[in-house]
């Protein structure tokens, strides 16, 4: 239990229901293809036996693999001398803000997922207010400059965004004072929460791009995930957002889901498309350790869907979705049409508000306590809500750029070489290999990742990201102000 300071505490009681009110035990995680499938679809595909090896069967299997190459990555771009360490940040006060994407985290829902990692608690109504005053306050940390700041664009994510429809419109104020946000206001829920009303709402609010978190549209596999609505409640959600008017509309689905078949996603798609959906962004199953389906299995370490399963849905889905004219906008995003690309993550700098949120400006990270009444006290009481800070080197933060710009899938050959002046002989080798492993292909001043690329590089993320996520995340959702975290 957390100990809390200057907050009611029915209000303590009600937040710190942390990651476990409404959480449902998940079935175990079992795929029943054959290996002769995976092997045939994927050498039809034109990979190699090795790669199918290397990625999917035997005692040295693909994740052993991506953690070595992800571990030798880092290590060959950050150099010897990385520190890849968030230390408390006590009193913690921000660089000076010129541009900047935004991120505001909205951390309450009405049902907790069980394999969600995200930072989530139980909708409470008595919450909603003082978090938006604490969001407020929060901003106001950032002020004092004679101009607006320049704000490529503004994502609020969660949890469910939603649960907060009432407080929404003076936080937003708060932030049109004080940035001037060039792009669009993009915001995630859940199916549950989508009416006629709620989307009208969101209009009004001037959200711009909706990001709808569907995960399936069967409804076994809904079931089977904890999610408590049914298909074709998800087909009438997407269609009630759709005839809103967003300037786009995202679905979110998963894969390798417990007991899913190639066909059973394929199904999925089909519907994405076939409601003509102009963005499906779809990522596998994630079981962290820390939460409750990493628990409930006893789940020793990272342990995600099995490679081999993971590389036949993804590209079953590469092909499904370019042949019914969607092109790749990231790892996991595919986009139809010329809306703007929703993505909650890709950003160089960016400032995150709300607890939990993480910001990168200017070669530093920082997060703020995970825990809501802790944030919230901190940001009532005048003090910063910031638990950690990590400062980078001019190598860590080459990398870092080109993680985000690999997770685009595309990046401009101009910028590449410019971030990588002081280290051009590590660049040109870097591109060399890749170009003769065919992952990226030159077209028109940009580098593109092939779809054996991004497969690639999607294995590598996967482990960077649930390495870094489960050893922050880990800890922050238990210590609202923990001591050294080494990533
Ligand atoms: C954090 S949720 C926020 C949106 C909304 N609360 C919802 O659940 O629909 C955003 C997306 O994260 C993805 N997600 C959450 N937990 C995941 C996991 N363990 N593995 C893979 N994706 C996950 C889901 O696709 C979800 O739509
Ligand atoms: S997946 Fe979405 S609705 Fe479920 S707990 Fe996570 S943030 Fe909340």
């Amino acid at each position: 239990m957390w100990v809390i300071s200057g907050i009611p505490s029915a209000t303590v009681a009600a937040a710190s229901r942390h990651g476990e009110g409404g959480d449902v035990p998940l079935r175990n995680h079992k795929h029943g293809w054959s290996d002769k499938y995976y092997s045939t679809v994927w050498l039809m595909a034109g990979y190699t036996r090795y790669e199918i090896y290397m990625t999917g069967t035997g005692s040295w299997n693909g994740m052993n693999l991506t953690r070595v190459l992800a571990r030798t990555g880092r290590r060959y771009l950050a150099g010897p001398d990385q520190d890849f360490v968030l230390r408390p940040a006590t009193g913690f006060t921000p660089p000076a803000v010129t541009r900047a994407g935004l991120y505001l985290h909205i951390p309450f829902c009405r049902s907790l997922c069980p394999y969600c990692p995200y930072d989530r608690i139980a909708y409470d109504a008595d919450l909603a207010e003082p978090y938006a005053q604490a969001v407020l306050a929060e901003l106001a940390r950032y002020a004092g400059g004679e101009h607006k700041i320049q704000a490529s664009s503004l994502y609020i994510g969660g949890g469910t965004p939603t649960t907060m429809l009432n407080q929404l419109g003076p936080m937003l104020k708060g932030f049109h004072e004080l940035f001037d946000i060039a792009g669009e206001v993009a915001l995630e829920t859940t199916v549950g929460d989508i009416t006629p009303a709620v989307v009208t709402r969101l209009r009004a609010l001037d959200v711009d791009v909706l990001s709808l978190g569907v995960q399936s549209f069967d409804d076994r596999l809904l079931r089977a995930i904890g999610r408590i609505y049914s298909g074709e409640a998800a087909r009438e959600a997407v269609s009630v957002a759709q005839a809103a008017g967003f300037q786009s509309l995202n679905v979110d689905l998963m894969f390798c889901l417990p007991g899913q078949t190639v066909p059973d996603f394929l199904r999925d798609l089909e519907l994405v498309a076939q409601l003509g959906v102009d963005q499906v962004t779809c990522c596998p199953l994630f079981s962290f350790p820390y939460s409750t389906a990493g628990r409930s299995q006893g789940l020793p370490e990272l342990r995600m869907p099995p490679p081999r399963g993971r590389r036949v849905m993804y590209h079953a889905m590469h092909a499904f979705l370019e042949g019914h004219g969607y092109r790749r906008v990231s790892v996991w995003g595919f986009k139809k049409g010329q809306g703007p690309r929703y993505s909650s993550v890709t950003r160089d700098e960016y400032v995150g508000l709300g607890a939990g949120a993480g910001s990168h400006i200017q070669g530093l990270s920082w997060f703020n306590t995970f825990c809501v009444p802790e944030y919230m006290a901190a940001c009532a009481a005048g003090r910063s809500p910031v638990a950690l800070s990590m400062a980078f080197t001019p190598a860590m933060e080459r990398s870092f750029w080109l993680y985000w710009r690999l997770y685009d899938s595309s990046l401009d050959i101009g910028e590449l070489r410019d971030h990588f002046r002081a280290d051009a002989g590590k660049l040109w080798l870097l591109l060399a290999k890749a170009r003769v492993l065919g992952m990226v292909r030159e077209e028109a001043g940009r580098l593109w990742l092939t779809e054996r690329g991004a497969f690639w590089i999607h294995l590598l993320q996967n482990e960077v990201a649930l390495r870094a996520v489960d050893r922050i995340w880990g800890v922050c959702l238990h210590d609202p102000w923990p001591g050294e975290i080494r990533l």
